[in-house]
């Protein structure tokens, strides 16, 4: 016969047999709490949390009293973990859902309250996603925009690693809340994250339902970090970083972010994810990134997926920000421009046969020289979250006609006689101005290849033809703004017309590499 009182929380852990150290007592899991949003149809979401294995858990949806919809389940005997999985829900609320453990004669009831069903997007990345919304451009009018988007809710994960998967998160930095200018400018790269809060305040101006936001960032951290053992595994990574011989230990070590930030969400019903990160790996693994960046996309989709009672989608909607500019410090960096093209898995552009349902912003014309946290980190993230949101529109929610990425040449052509290489575009091009630079080529004579600009010449509405005549040999390579900096704010040559998308970067191989035949890009 069991005391009541001991089904109490506060005198549970006395209980030997109560569960192990991830959690005793009967309560929702960290991040089920007052105010969240729950994923709406056509997903079911899910509710868990911890109680007495064997006991009877039922959930409860209530509206105004009323009951909407009950669940029940029992506490796993082997853990002290139960989840039930909700019917879906159209978009709206407020609700109250409540849980009722029983165990013999003794229930004990908890609930939270006004709980919204809409879409659920999780941030995820380094300093620039961290970045607070204090710290942007236009800031204050920024964090005063809060009266319209009371059903936009936030959640900012804190900054815990682990060396081991976590079931649940070891803490909250911001718990569920509706915004205020003081939780979007808590202080700079605390809470709340920029790119996450204007992503979502773009998509509620297009849906009119509300979006529950999960900001779970650490600064500085390489993707190896955000990565499980398995996907560094198929990419080939070390097990152990080392910095000067010595083993790595902290937020950038193998898996440890992972395992105490990400993985215990998984359980929970997302609509997708948003990625700014790779600042970090330009001068790590930057030859890996692209393996080890669509691997992570794949793991987390597989987990995700699974854990959630196949509720959140195999393939849930991954977005992500092509890295911005820095001032670069050495004179010649490569990392910038590699890790923007491995971001793509090398394609220039997404989604791809690697990449699916994937959609980017491109920002390396984002620039800001005077950024007071560095160039680095620039200020503009109201550009980079518009970019962002685009793509959702068009690839997480199939809205069609949407231009939502700049253009890219379809074809390259040398014309023979006239010293020209001839780009030809798929979307009409916007020529900015004519740059002398930011087109190189790279020419061979015998064994030795060099990369020489190919200053823009002519164009035309899909046409932009480059001076080729400094190469004095054969042309086996072209690209397009491979620097840390290739241009200023909003400056670059290229745009597609209506939409002010910049062309992304791209690097192109002359696959016969005979002059005078098609040079043809690596695309689909
Ligand atoms: C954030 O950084 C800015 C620029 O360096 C500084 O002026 C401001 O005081 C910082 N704010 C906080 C809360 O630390
Ligand atoms: C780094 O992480 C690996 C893998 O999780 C672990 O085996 C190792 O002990 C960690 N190293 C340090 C120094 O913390
Ligand atoms: C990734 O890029 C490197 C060069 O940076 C290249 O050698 C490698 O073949 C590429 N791997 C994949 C899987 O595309
Ligand atoms: C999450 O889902 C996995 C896979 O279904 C399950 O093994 C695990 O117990 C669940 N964890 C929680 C905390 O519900
Ligand atoms: C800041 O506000 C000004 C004035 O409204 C506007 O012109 C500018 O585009 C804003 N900057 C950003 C980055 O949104
Ligand atoms: C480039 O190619 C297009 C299509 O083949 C053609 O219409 C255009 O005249 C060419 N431009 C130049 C400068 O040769």
């Amino acid at each position: 016969m069991i005391a009541p009182e001991f089904v109490l929380g506060l005198v549970l852990p006395l209980i030997p047999w109560a569960g192990s150290s991830a959690g005793v007592g009967f309560r929702f899991a960290s991040y089920i709490d007052n105010y969240m949003v729950l994923q709406k149809e056509p997903a079911g979401a899910v509710i868990w949390g911890y109680g007495i294995p064997g006991a009877t858990v039922t959930v409860i949806l209530c509206q105004e009293e009323e009951t909407i919809m009950k669940k029940s389940t029992s506490v796993k005997a082997d853990s002290d973990i139960w989840m039930v999985v909700l019917d879906p829900m159209k978009p709206g609320g407020p609700f109250e859902v409540v849980a009722e453990q029983t165990i013999g004669r003794i229930k004990h009831t908890l609930s939270v309250q006004n709980v919204l069903f809409g879409d659920v997007w999780l941030c995820s990345g380094q300093s620039n996603m961290q970045m607070t919304v204090s710290q942007i451009f236009n800031a204050t009018s920024e964090m005063s925009k809060t009266a319209a988007y009371q059903s936009v809710r936030i959640l900012s994960v804190s900054l815990v690693q682990a060396q081991q998967e976590l079931e649940d998160l070891p803490g909250v930095d911001l718990p569920w809340s509706k915004p205020t200018a003081q939780n979007l400018g808590h202080g700079n790269f605390t809470y709340m994250s920029a790119v996450c809060w204007l992503f979502g305040r773009n998509l509620y101006d297009t849906l009119h339902y509300p979006i529950g936001l999960i900001s779970s960032s650490w600064g500085g951290t390489p993707i190896e970090a955000w990565s499980s053992g398995r996907s560094l595994k198929a990419c080939g990574v070390p097990k152990q970083r080392f910095i000067p011989l010595r083993p790595v230990s902290g937020p950038s070590n193998n898996s440890v972010l992972w395992n105490a930030m990400i993985h215990p969400l998984r359980n929970m019903t997302l609509k997708g994810v948003i990625w700014y990160q790779g600042e970090n790996n330009v001068n790590y693994n930057t030859d890996l990134y692209n393996c080890t960046f669509p691997a992570l996309i794949e793991d987390w989709r597989q987990v995700f997926h699974y854990s959630s009672q196949g509720q959140t989608e195999r393939l849930f909607p991954f977005g992500f920000v092509q890295l911005s500019s820095d001032l670069p410090m050495a004179s010649s960096q490569d990392g910038f421009p590699q890790i923007r093209w491995h971001q793509t898995a090398d394609f220039g552009y997404v989604p791809n046969q690697r990449m699916p349902n994937t959609f980017m912003a491109v920002a390396m014309d984002l620039g800001d020289k005077n950024s007071p946290f560095k160039s680095i980190h620039p200020r503009d993230k109201q550009t980079v979250a518009y970019r962002l949101h685009l793509g959702a529109r068009a690839v997480a929610y199939g809205e069609k006609n949407l231009i939502f990425q700049g253009p890219l040449p379809e074809k390259i052509e040398l014309m023979v006689g006239k010293g020209l290489l001839n780009l030809t575009y798929s979307q009409k091009i916007q020529v900015q101005r004519l740059d002398n630079k930011i087109f190189e080529i790279s020419c061979c004579s015998g064994r030795q290849c060099k990369w020489l600009p190919a200053p823009m010449d002519a164009f035309s509405i899909h046409t932009l033809a480059l001076d080729v005549n400094p190469c004095h040999g054969t042309v086996v390579a072209l690209r397009y703004a491979w620097t840390t900096w290739p241009c200023g704010y909003k400056q670059c040559p290229l745009y597609h017309p209506s939409s002010t998308l910049p062309a992304p970067p791209f690097i192109a191989f002359n696959t016969n590499q005979v002059p005078g035949r098609h040079v043809r890009l690596p695309m689909s």
